[in-house]
């Protein structure tokens, strides 16, 4: 193991995802937040994990740390892509307000030594992590060389998929037993039960354009046993709607009610006279709340 000096220098050296602690009192500052605890995770010990969407590694590790039997983690587009080459082109997009050419990310942005698993590298070397790497899309990737698993993390991943159902089938083909899937999710409040999926390939938050489809809490469900799960239970719902009195920013409703007056008083002038007592201004539709949803999908 090199001198904590040397760690500390990696570490400084590149852009992290999650945030580890390495010891020695090397703590790495992931741009990742928020973390899931114990309680939603199930029990790793003498476990296969498949850590789908690794990235820096940080529940693989966690995994191994918790007794699994072996760990697998994969990826392959975060470890691959340039993002410091990647993300000004992505950023001119979204100021010239066309969609970016996603093919790029696998040609001149694409980067064979996968300057983005660096750090998992890093934290497997400072760990002496038996954790397996394997560099791939999982749902492309031969299911008979990778096998099944008592339990795959299926994190933050779903939504920067294209085909998330077929991605289900393909998580579902490599569980064993149980898989965790964690996913940016879509409320409607007053539209409870709507199994429904949002489309976000125009970006909703700043230049990211990694995000496709967010599903509400009851399409994830379905998405789950139309994949073959045979059961599902909810780790994480949504939130309560927010009240009018704690909500933030909401829905501006001037334009609304005067144009729909604008319109009233305009039939009122063409024909001199009303031709029924002004409709009534119909309530703005509430705002859809994003949050993180998390199910356990069995086997
Ligand atoms: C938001 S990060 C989540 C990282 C980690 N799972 C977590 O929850 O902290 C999404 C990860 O999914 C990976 N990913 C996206 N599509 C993938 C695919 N088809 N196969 C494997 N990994 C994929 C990305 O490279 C990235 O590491």
């Amino acid at each position: 193991m090199e001198n904590v000096g040397g760690l500390q220098d990696r570490v400084n050296s590149i852009v992290w995802y999650h945030t580890m602690d390495l010891g020695n009192g090397v703590v790495t500052d992931g741009f990742c937040k928020t973390y899931l605890g114990a309680d939603h995770l199930p029990d790793f010990e003498a476990k296969s994990v498949l850590d789908i969407g690794a990235w820096d590694g940080y529940y693989s590790f966690l995994a191994e740390r918790a007794g699994a039997s072996r760990v697998v983690a994969v990826d392959h587009y975060a470890w691959g892509v340039d993002f410091a080459k990647r993300n000004p082109y992505w950023v001119e997009c979204h100021e010239a307000g066309v969609l970016p050419d996603h093919s790029r990310d696998t040609t001149e942005f694409w980067d064979p030594d996968m300057p983005g698993k660096r750090g998992f590298d890093i934290a497997h070397e400072a760990y002496a992590s038996r954790v397996e790497a394997v560099v791939a899309n999982f749902a492309t990737v031969d299911p008979s060389s990778l096998g099944t698993f008592d339990v795959v993390l299926f994190l933050g991943v779903l939504y920067h998929l294209r085909e998330p159902l077929a991605a289900l089938e393909a998580v579902r083909r490599l569980t064993g037993g149980v898989a965790v899937i964690e996913t940016e999710a879509l409320l409607i409040p007053g539209r409870d039960g709507w199994s429904g999926l949002e489309f976000t390939a125009g970006c909703y938050r700043g230049y990211d354009y990694s995000n496709w489809f967010t599903p509400t809490l009851e399409a994830l469900h379905e998405m789950c046993r139309a994949a073959g799960f045979s059961r599902v239970t909810t780790m994480i719902g949504a939130p309560s709607p927010p009240s009018p009195t704690t909500a933030g920013p909401v829905r501006q409703t001037g334009d609304w009610r005067s144009e729909a007056l604008r319109i009233q008083r305009g039939v009122r002038r063409r024909v001199g006279y009303a031709l029924h007592p002004p409709l009534p201004v119909p309530a703005p539709p509430p705002e859809p709340v994003h949050y993180r949803a998390l199910v356990h999908a069995y086997a």
